[in-house]
């Protein structure tokens, strides 16, 4: 396996094997994998002659100190989870240096409005760091494909946004959720779960499986004080919101309208970690 840990290491390596015609395959991750990671791995293996991981706990789309230094960094264990794919994987796992040079401010970025909606309102500059780094990861890899999970779906349409706006030669690729066998969207965060916690989370999955059906009948404002109502029976839960949005400008669905895509977007605390998970619904 080769794990660089320098970019200047990297892009040499890259220049090495590259030829004109193969493609790059790149998958963004912050580490401590799961399935989920893996799966965009797999897409990028299928679709590209050369893939390329970073694993890297990106300090500037934290906006919790906390979170931050609690976010697990299990390198060892994701190399050989990775390795069980594919020992061609070329893996990037710098220091904070190496990416930052020393200086570990965002860029600030216009997503035009995308931005300022869910995430974006509960995580003040959450998504200038996450455009900066993978600005910054871009470069360096200069990948034709890169693989993001629905998981995050506002992240997945900023991203495509910013390629959109700076003119970045590279396309996006969007992967659907992978779940625990008990329908709770795999992450990082759910390690930090007690077991009884991660149990118990499977409602959030069903309470949003059951907007989906009551979508097709009911208004966006009724289907919402659903979620409200469930989450208040359920003392565990804390829920920070549950928004039904049009999946292209994220904005609120105040009238469904037919020829629009909405899904219903949820963050929800349980054991003071915070979960996020979202599902299409029409
Ligand atoms: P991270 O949370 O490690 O996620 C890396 C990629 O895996 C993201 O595209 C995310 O959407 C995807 N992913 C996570 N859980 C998933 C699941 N259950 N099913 C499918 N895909 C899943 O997202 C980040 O890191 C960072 O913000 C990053 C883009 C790397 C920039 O720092």
């Amino acid at each position: 396996m080769f794990v660089f840990t320098k970019k200047s290491d990297l892009k040499a390596h890259l220049d090495q094997i590259k030829t004109a015609k193969a493609k790059i395959g790149f998958v963004p991750t912050m580490g401590a994998l799961h399935q989920g990671h893996l799966s965009l791995m797999k897409e990028s293996l299928k679709n590209n002659a050369i893939t390329v991981v970073s694993i890297f706990v990106n300090p500037t789309q934290f906006n919790n100190a906390e979170d931050l230094e609690k976010y697990p960094r299990t390198l060892d264990n994701d190399v050989a989870k990775i390795e069980t794919l594919s020992k061609e994987i070329l893996i990037y796992a710098p220091s904070v240096d190496d990416i930052y040079e020393g200086n570990t401010n965002s860029a600030s970025f216009d997503y035009d409005g995308l931005e300022f909606q869910m995430e974006g309102a509960h995580r003040p500059g959450h998504f200038d760091g996450v455009g900066t780094v993978v600005k910054k990861l871009f470069e360096i890899v200069q990948p034709t494909n890169a693989y993001f999970g629905e998981k995050d779906f506002q992240q997945l349409q900023i991203i495509k946004k910013m390629v959109q706006k700076h003119k970045m030669p590279v396309s996006i690729h969007g992967c659907p959720i992978h779940r625990e066998p008990n329908g709770l969207a795999m992450s990082s965060r759910n390690e930090r779960l007690s077991a009884e916690a991660r149990e118990k989370a499977a409602i959030i999955y069903k309470i949003l499986k059951n907007t989906k059906s009551k979508f097709e009948k009911h208004s966006a404002q009724e289907v919402v004080a659903y979620v409200e109502n469930e989450f208040k029976k359920h003392a565990d839960f804390q829920l920070e919101y549950f928004e039904i949005a049009d999946e292209a400008t994220l904005l609120p669905c105040k009238r469904k309208s037919k020829t629009k895509h909405y899904r219903g977007f949820i963050a929800v605390f349980i054991n003071n970690v915070r979960l996020i998970d979202n599902i299409s619904l029409n």
